[in-house]
């Protein structure tokens, strides 16, 4: 049935009385999409290794009339994940929405990958996404939470280049589990979903961009690679976060969203090949 005038009055505030964790939450789309979620109504927990930017974030919340609180935690711990995902239970009362989120970069060749640097890059990855959601969805199923839960993987799960094989593994493996919990929360009503970002204007990027000779070029060509043209912004990440958390997303799960600005629907990913023009 069409939302009445007055239902979509009441919806103005998407997320009201919802509780969100957000892992990464200190910088970049984590921060953005902790932001999104407290204007949208939610009470946040902004969960970072960063306990500066983190409680900047927080205070940064509250002082726009929200609720939020940072708890410090390393989702490449599982026992952080779960104090992480205990906390914001007994503060708030219950999780809705988890937005594993938290993530690093690796910029090298096979070779060149360590042992080291694979069990960091999968752990932070692949083992923060599972281990704050198989909390956070222990809470769901205990309180009867119809709860949301978002990963931000990315279109290296699909595509991928040269130089980024542990990412890329890592981010793989994250649409492969959110499908997993999908399956597993849907009896429950708990939905979990992937957002796939394009390059979006983050200090990873900008850390990345630094290993060129030329950083500011390089932005230019990651903003050309993708066909709208242009280096995406948090706040475009943010916005799909908040529908994927809403009611709006209810007969949404399993599903995987480019935030991509065209990339993934790019054969070169660039701008496109015209068959007609030569
Ligand atoms: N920026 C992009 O272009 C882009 C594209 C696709 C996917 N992504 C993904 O989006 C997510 C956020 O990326 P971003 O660009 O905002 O990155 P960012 O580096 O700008 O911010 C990431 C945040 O995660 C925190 N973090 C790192 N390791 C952590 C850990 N072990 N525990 C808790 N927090 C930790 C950092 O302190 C930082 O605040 C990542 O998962 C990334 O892989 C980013």
């Amino acid at each position: 049935m069409p939302d009445s005038p007055q239902s979509l009055a009441s919806s103005a505030l998407r997320l009201a009385g919802l509780i969100a964790v957000v892992t990464g939450a200190a910088a970049g789309i984590g921060r953005a999409c902790a932001l999104a979620y407290a204007s949208a109504g939610a009470k946040v927990v902004v969960s970072d290794i960063d306990r500066t930017g983190g409680e900047a974030a927080a205070g940064e919340i509250a002082s726009a009339g929200g609720t939020a609180r940072f708890v410090a935690a390393d989702v490449g711990k599982s026992e952080e994940c779960a104090r992480l995902i205990a906390d914001a239970a007994s503060t708030y009362g219950r999780v809705d929405i988890l937005h594993a989120n938290a993530g690093i970069e690796l910029c090298k060749s096979v070779w060149d990958t360590t042992d080291e640097d694979w069990h960091r890059v999968l752990g932070v990855n692949l083992g923060g996404a599972f281990f704050t959601a198989r909390e956070a969805m222990r809470d769901m199923r205990s309180k009867g939470t119809k709860g949301s839960i978002i990963l931000t993987a990315s279109p290296h799960a699909f595509m991928t280049s040269r130089e980024i094989a542990a990412y890329a593994a890592s981010k793989g493996g994250q649409v492969a589990l959110m499908r997993a919990l999908a399956l597993e929360g849907a009896p429950f009503g708990i939905r979990a979903n992937a957002i796939l970002p394009g390059a979006i204007e983050t200090p990873m990027l900008h850390r990345e961009a630094a290993f060129s000779p030329d950083p500011v070029e390089q932005l230019k060509r990651f903003a050309e690679a993708h066909p709208i043209s242009r280096l995406g912004q948090p706040e475009d990440v943010a916005k799909v976060a908040v529908f994927l958390a809403s009611d709006d997303a209810s007969f949404v799960t399993g599903s995987c969203f480019a935030v991509d600005g065209g990339l993934m629907a790019s054969v070169n990913s660039g701008p496109s090949i015209s068959y007609t023009n030569g």
